[in-house]
């Protein structure tokens, strides 16, 4: 037998660009040391489908089909017991889906996946987990109190081997933890190198559209090391998801990158428990802390992640400086933005903040970038400055411009109707807001302002 050629490129690890040459920054992506070696055997191009690995014929020819000939009806789609995986995936599990699960290390993507897994007793799921071994999953599994299902674990790595479990085993649902351990043993490169990573992926996604087998893939992000990451991945597969959140705070959010078959402004957030990751239903009323009395410093903001409103507490602390150049700290608001805005607060509204310390807070751990707060920062800096406290069912949803005036925001009859939930009676709002809002429509109080003073006025000076 003659021997096989072997061949080699040089593959960015980060983008997935092929050169013969070793280059020390990628052309395509520009990074710098991301090239790496790799080591790809010729082989015969029938064992390149996933059915060749199992003893399956190759299908026959495929031909063209006109348009108008496609038959085509709604499918199915598989409802989670979980309302928040549904949303961000358009309304459920789509038949022949690929979806890839992103996230750093130790954010509960394994979690997420062993859950939902277990919550779907109709459905027949294979877990296919290079990372853990049985036990550690049933380990896992034991402390997901709310997850009492059962379903089927594989722990094996060669992909190969993985199409002939899952050719006799016939699964509903097919998952990968994760894509970045899988490997086929006729590529010679490591497992998580670009070519191991995308050619497993080709032949998932081939094997998806065949069987209608909807699949889940859990992709590591890393910036460093020698796992590929999921960008190279993000093109083939239809839906992509991103799992955020701080470690060391309790929230996560499920945010939808790409999907072929739904909106990609949905989120889902969950709360992840001792025993498992719970669904957040309403999150405003968990982000809002429940108090008593009158503290100042503290005003409700309105912000939107994705589609959803929500209703954020804003904390802040001002007192003189001890020092010469006074401290500016913000947790989940940016830091310009807050020099910015005290800055019109000392120009436009004549408040002496520039010898104050001032800390900002946004309660729950949550980062908020959406200059619908503003009001309610600028509100929360005068409310603790002048130790005046802001009744509680009031709340504030506008931009401020340089010139101290109240700007529009979008999307204002979400945030408005959010607030109306919650009990809040009154908002405040721009005056430039208001166009084509039907105020009778809410019970709350539309407070149309249209500068910084007309809000003081009302808030302070009675
Ligand atoms: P994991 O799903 O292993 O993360 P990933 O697969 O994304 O790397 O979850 C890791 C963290 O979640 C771990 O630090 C412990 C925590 N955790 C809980 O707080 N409660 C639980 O019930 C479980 C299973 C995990
Ligand atoms: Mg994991």
């Amino acid at each position: 037998m003659a021997a096989k050629k072997a061949k080699t490129v040089y593959i960015c690890q980060n983008c997935g660009y092929q050169s013969p040459k070793l280059m020390g920054k990628c052309l395509s992506c520009n990074e710098w040391n991301t090239m790496v070696e790799e080591l790809i055997e010729a082989e015969p191009a029938q064992s390149r489908n996933w059915r060749a690995n199992s003893g399956v014929a190759p299908s026959v020819a495929s031909k063209p089909l006109k348009i108008s000939e496609i038959s085509y009806k709604e499918e199915h789609r598989i409802n989670t017991p979980d309302g928040e995986l549904n949303r961000v995936l358009g309304g459920g599990i789509m038949p022949g889906s690929v979806v890839l699960i992103g996230g750093e290390p130790g954010i509960g993507k394994s979690t997420l996946m062993l859950q939902i897994s277990l919550n779907l007793p109709k459905q027949n799921i294979l877990y296919i987990s290079g990372e853990e071994s049985e036990k550690q999953i049933k380990v896992r599994a034991d402390r997901l109190k709310e997850a009492s299902g059962t379903c089927s674990i594989l722990t094996e790595t060669n992909l190969s081997a993985i199409f002939r479990t899952v050719e006799s085993y016939k699964p509903d649902i097919l998952i990968v933890d994760s894509i970045q351990t899988l490997a086929l043993p006729y590529l010679e490169s490591a497992a998580g190198s670009v070519s191991q990573v995308r050619e497993c992926t080709a032949q998932l996604i081939r094997f998806a559209k065949e069987t209608h087998t909807p699949i889940f893939m859990v992709g590591h992000i890393t910036k460093e090391g020698s796992l590929a990451g999921p960008k190279v991945l993000e093109h083939m597969v239809d839906t992509v998801l991103q799992f955020e959140g701080d470690r060391h705070m309790s929230y996560r959010i499920l945010r939808t990158a790409k999907n072929r078959f739904g909106s990609t402004s949905e989120i889902g957030i969950y709360e992840m428990r001792s025993d498992g990751l719970r669904e957040v239903t309403n999150p405003s009323e968990i982000l809002i802390s429940q108090r008593d009395d009158n503290l100042s410093g503290i005003t409700i903001g309105t912000s939107l992640e994705g589609n959803r409103p929500l209703l954020v507490e804003i904390q802040s602390l001002v007192s003189a400086s001890a020092y010469g150049t006074p401290q500016r700290s913000c947790t989940g608001f940016d830091a310009k933005r807050l020099n910015m805005l005290l800055a019109v607060l000392e120009k436009r509204g004549g408040f002496k903040v520039s010898f104050q310390d001032v800390f900002l807070n946004i309660t729950g751990g949550l980062k908020v970038e959406d200059p619908a707060i503003d009001l309610a920062v600028c509100m929360s800096i005068i409310s603790s400055l002048e130790d005046i406290s802001i009744p509680q069912n009031m709340c504030f949803a506008a931009e401020v411009g340089l010139g101290g005036e109240i700007r529009a925001v979008n999307r204002i009859e979400n945030r408005i109707a959010e607030a109306e939930k919650l009990g809040f009676k009154k908002i405040f709002v721009s005056k430039y807001n208001l166009k084509g809002v039907d105020k009778n429509r809410y019970e709350i109080k539309l407070e149309a302002v249209s500068k910084l003073e007309d809000v003081f006025e009302i808030l302070f000076k009675n």
